[in-house]
């Protein structure tokens, strides 16, 4: 049974398209991307349309991610049904999320690393942390899903 993740961030050019890459990249090394769909949105419409942030794209380059296409997209309320997980990368995103979707009743939403925020690169410019910060939970993440959606 294929299950979907969709990663959420502010603008959808920075974290959650470098969410979803590597963890696409780890799903291909793990021969999982048949078992595991991946995806990113945004909670705010300011980058709409807006390919990923080129300091990001720079970063996954250096780690090997060299094609990933993206255009920015806003998570929407209809969005709740359709995915399985979704996972915000600071506070900020969740409260956004909840407010998006009224309730989450079926205790989808949550961030990416449990107690810590992933803050927002477009404004540190540290892209070496965020990346760090996001394949960690990525990993931590896969190894969760894998164990329980093997049961
Ligand atoms: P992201 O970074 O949420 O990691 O994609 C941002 C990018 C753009 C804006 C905010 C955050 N912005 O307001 O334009």
């Amino acid at each position: 049974m294929m299950k979907k993740i969709v990663f959420v961030c502010l603008g959808n050019i920075c974290r959650s398209p470098m969410a979803e890459a590597i963890m696409k990249k780890l799903l291909k090394e793990q021969k999982l991307e048949m078992i595991f769909q991946v995806d990113s949105m945004a909670t705010s419409f300011e980058e709409v349309g807006n390919p990923i942030y080129p300091p990001a794209r720079e970063k996954l380059k250096e780690r090997g991610i060299l094609a990933f296409t993206h255009q920015a997209k806003v998570f929407k309320k209809e969005n709740y049904d359709e995915y399985d997980y979704i996972i915000g990368m600071e506070e900020s995103n969740i409260y956004n999320l909840i407010r998006i979707v009224d309730a989450d009743q079926e205790h989808k939403i949550r961030k990416l690393l449990g107690h810590h925020d992933i803050k927002d690169p477009w404004y540190t410019r540290d892209f070496e942390t965020t990346y760090q910060e996001i394949e960690y939970g990525c990993r931590q993440l896969l190894e969760e899903l894998i164990k329980r959606e093997g049961e």
